[in-house]
């Protein structure tokens, strides 16, 4: 039982790691991408820009996020389907809901931790991209 486990851990991880190299062969065919994982880069790409706007002192109480639940979308593969993802999901889903009532730099850090404790769990191969998205004190 316990191999079983180890075993399931390794593949996740493999996949997760998969994902990152395939990163600049999947730009240039987007079609073998999932919906999960495009989802993903465009909630990067986002983030980014209101991370380099906070970074540069600009004005972020317009800015407004609005992305389709994680856990609703298809994924690569069936095993990032497991417990734990819907709970981390919606709790992803209320930090971004915080921050568009209130758009600040505590509420985008706030963004960013659970985008880590879901990758720490579940998918930890992009976890060093997401590491950009720390606004460093
Ligand atoms: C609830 C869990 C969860 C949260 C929260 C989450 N992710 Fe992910 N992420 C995943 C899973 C699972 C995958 C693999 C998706 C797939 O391959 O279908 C993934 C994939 C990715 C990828 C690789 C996509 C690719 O090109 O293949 C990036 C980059 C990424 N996530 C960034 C982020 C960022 C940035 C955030 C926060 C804004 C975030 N993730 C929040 C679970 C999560």
């Amino acid at each position: 039982m316990k191999k079983l486990v180890v075993i399931g851990g390794i593949i996740l991880f493999a996949a997760c790691q998969q994902q990152e190299n395939k990163l600049t062969q999947t730009i240039i065919d987007p079609n073998d991408t999932s919906e999960m994982a495009l989802l993903m880069r465009d909630m990067f790409f986002q983030l980014e820009e209101i991370k380099q706007k906070i970074l540069l002192g600009e004005d972020i109480a317009q800015e407004q996020l609005n992305f389709e639940l994680i856990h609703t979308q298809t994924p690569t593969d069936e095993s990032f389907l497991k417990e734990g993802l819907v709970p981390m999901s919606t709790a992803y889903a209320n930090s971004i809901e915080a921050f568009n009532k209130q758009p600040s730099s505590k509420n985008f850090s706030s963004i960013v931790n659970n985008c880590m404790s879901c990758h720490t769990q579940l998918c930890p191969g992009p976890l060093e991209r997401i590491d950009n998205l720390i606004i460093e004190k």
